[in-house]
């Protein structure tokens, strides 16, 4: 989705601001550009490409002036091209605007203005905001936006300069991210923290309806009313070698291997004493608790799924888990005990989010499972239970999802050990299996080179099926999504019982099928006949199997071996080798992995 990057303060802005912006080509974009004042007179310079492609021809950075504003678009109104890329100005130059979001009354704004007499030169929605800010210009920029933001229905992240007022830029949120980054003499504005953690560590998060003035000394805030609002400066620990790639080729495979980490800090602090300790980031009582319903979008819909099946199975909650999108625009019953679970790696999905208010109107309480620190389902939710597995640039979730699981585990624990579920030896065992985990995970890592060569034989291949069951149908569902997302094979996963009611026509000796084939006593020997039916119609069986299984060797055509875990943690073993085979897929095909085709890391429109 679109990245935004201010910049105001002693140095080149341009310099500064496509630097940055460089830092939120992650969230995907398909066009970039960038406005400056310098001497009194705006300049601006944008194309349909990638930064580097537009910075060869034009020379982005180069721009000479001290404030300016920045954007990667990722087209919603109007097609690709230089005309609909950002910044957009006015007729006469004077004023420009980064924006992201959509602004739905913008045909209606649009026909107003041009009766007016003003001349449109782009197809987008974000046109009229500037056009009108231009408009209602009488001498003070700030109150020039309040009047045009007033009129505006919809989402917005916006910054806005003009070249009648070069020491201020206007700053604007509203549903869309926006942060403000403070610096010793200057100033900056971004769509997300990790595009400016290289220059300061003081941030001011914006809320929604607030604008902001921003020159080199100061930032000041107000509603949209013009009330003045005083915000709270917050410092992150993040540091800004957890946004760079470091010696990886890709982030994709960084964050992968970055997990046996990001399990660590998603537990180590809420383990005491041989006891989950959540009750100061979660204080509802678990007895409180009669019904669960997990919403969430894409990877972190998986995670709800796995942790349906921990809930129920070991907290004995009854455990729902919807997309996102479709629970918003159902009338879902919510009873009196009913715990609303957003699950979110960013924090900022619109579907996750607007799922999340549905929920609140009817009653529920929510929690937030959030990597985002500060997002909007961060701060919407009653209670948030972060991940903490650092910025996920990589737009395939990887680090993200293992750690979602580990907190699920965690909750799950706690709230069955608050009901008296479980025995305190058994908390403790539960405990013991969680913290072996960083370790299983990093041999299952090792294997990485050894997954290349499985993924050499099949990434000529034009499909593949991934059958789990259990706990693991949903790493199967998430197997075939990073390979789809990625390499662009198709891939489908299914519950392995399931394949008999109709994708077993699809099977022959051109179709690779992963089965995620851990030991268990529950599905495994139903597993096994799966895999038979699978070889009986000349399907290729690469399977996913517990290190002390000696007999698979003999029923699976290849064999991907993890280390033994307690059953109800094995996804987030089984899932790895998933990850590393899509990965590697990808890059044999020569796939952009951290920027795949038409995706965004933060789907923030509908
Ligand atoms: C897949 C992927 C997406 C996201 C989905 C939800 O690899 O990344 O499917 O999981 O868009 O995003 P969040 O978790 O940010 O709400």
């Amino acid at each position: 989705m679109c990245g935004i990057i201010g910049y105001i303060g002693p140095r080149e802005a341009a310099n500064v601001g496509i630097g940055c912006l460089r830092r939120l080509e992650y969230r995907g974009y398909d066009s970039c550009g960038g406005a400056v004042i310098h001497d009194g007179r705006m300049e601006i310079r944008k194309g349909a490409g990638k930064i580097d492609e537009i910075n060869r021809e034009l020379k982005l950075d180069s721009m000479k002036g001290n404030i300016g504003i920045f954007h990667t678009r990722w087209a919603t109104h109007g097609n690709v091209s230089r005309e609909n890329a950002h910044p957009h100005c006015d007729d006469n130059e004077k004023f420009s605007i980064v924006h992201n979001g959509i602004i739905e009354n913008y045909s209606y704004l649009k026909e107003q203005l041009a009766k007016k007499g003003h001349a449109f030169s782009s197809e987008t929605d974000t046109e009229v905001i500037v056009h009108l800010i231009a408009d209602y210009y009488n001498g003070n920029l700030k109150d020039a936006v309040l009047r045009a933001l007033n009129d505006l229905e919809g989402s917005y992240a916006i910054c806005v300069i003009s070249s009648y007022e070069p020491d201020v830029i206007i700053a604007a949120k509203n549903e869309s991210q926006l942060v403000i980054g403070l610096g010793n003499g200057e100033n900056f504005i971004a769509s997300d923290i990790p595009a400016i953690l290289s220059e300061t560590k003081d941030f001011i998060i914006m809320e929604n309806r607030e604008v902001a003035v921003v020159s080199r000394d100061y930032a000041e805030f107000c509603n949209l009313e013009g009330t003045v609002i005083q915000k709270k400066i917050q410092r992150t620990e993040l540091d800004a070698a957890s946004a760079e790639k470091g010696l990886y080729e890709h982030f994709m495979l960084k964050e992968i291997h970055e997990q046996p980490r990001a399990v660590e800090d998603a537990i180590s602090n809420r383990i005491s004493e041989g006891r989950v300790i959540l009750e100061g980031e979660f204080p509802l009582s678990a007895n409180d608790i009669k019904r669960i319903i997990v919403v969430a979008c894409g990877t972190s819909w998986h995670a709800g799924l796995v942790g349906e099946f921990m809930l129920e199975e070991i907290a004995r909650i009854p455990t729902e888990v919807e997309y996102a999108s479709e629970f918003r625009y159902r009338n879902p019953v919510i009873e009196d005990g009913t715990l609303v679970i957003a699950i979110s790696q960013s924090g900022e999905t619109a579907d996750t989010l607007a799922a999340l208010r549905e929920a609140r109107k009817k009653g529920a309480k929510i929690l937030g499972i959030v990597n985002s620190i500060g997002s909007s389902i961060a701060r919407e939710a009653d209670y948030v239970l972060y991940t903490h597995a650092g910025p996920e640039i990589g737009v395939a979730s990887t680090k993200a999802f293992t750690s979602q699981l580990a907190v699920l585990y965690l909750l799950t624990v706690y709230i069955g050990d608050k009901k008296g579920l479980l025995p305190q030896q058994q908390v403790q065992n539960r405990i013991r299996d969680i913290r072996k985990l960083p370790l299983q995970m990093q041999k299952v890592l090792g294997k990485s080179e050894a997954i290349r060569k499985i993924a050499e034989k099949y990434s000529g291949k034009n499909n593949a099926l991934y059958l789990g069951r259990g706990i693991n149908y949903p790493i199967a569902l998430e197997g075939a999504l990073k390979l789809k997302e990625v390499s662009y094979i198709h891939a489908e996963g299914y519950p392995a019982a399931e394949m008999k009611h109709g994708p077993i026509a699809l099977i022959d000796e051109h179709m690779p099928v992963f089965f995620i084939a851990t030991k268990d006593e529950r599905t495994y020997s139903k597993i096994m006949g799966n895999i038979e039916e699978v070889k009986a119609r000349n399907g290729e069986v690469i399977a996913i199997a517990s290190e002390d299984d000696e007999d698979i060797g003999k029923k699976a055509h290849i064999v991907i071996n993890i280390p033994r875990s307690s059953y109800i943690l094995t996804p987030l073993l089984a899932v790895i080798p998933l990850q590393l085979l899509a990965y590697h897929t990808a890059t044999l095909r020569g796939c952009d992995v951290d920027k795949p085709r038409n995706l965004a890391k933060a789907v923030v429109v509908e």
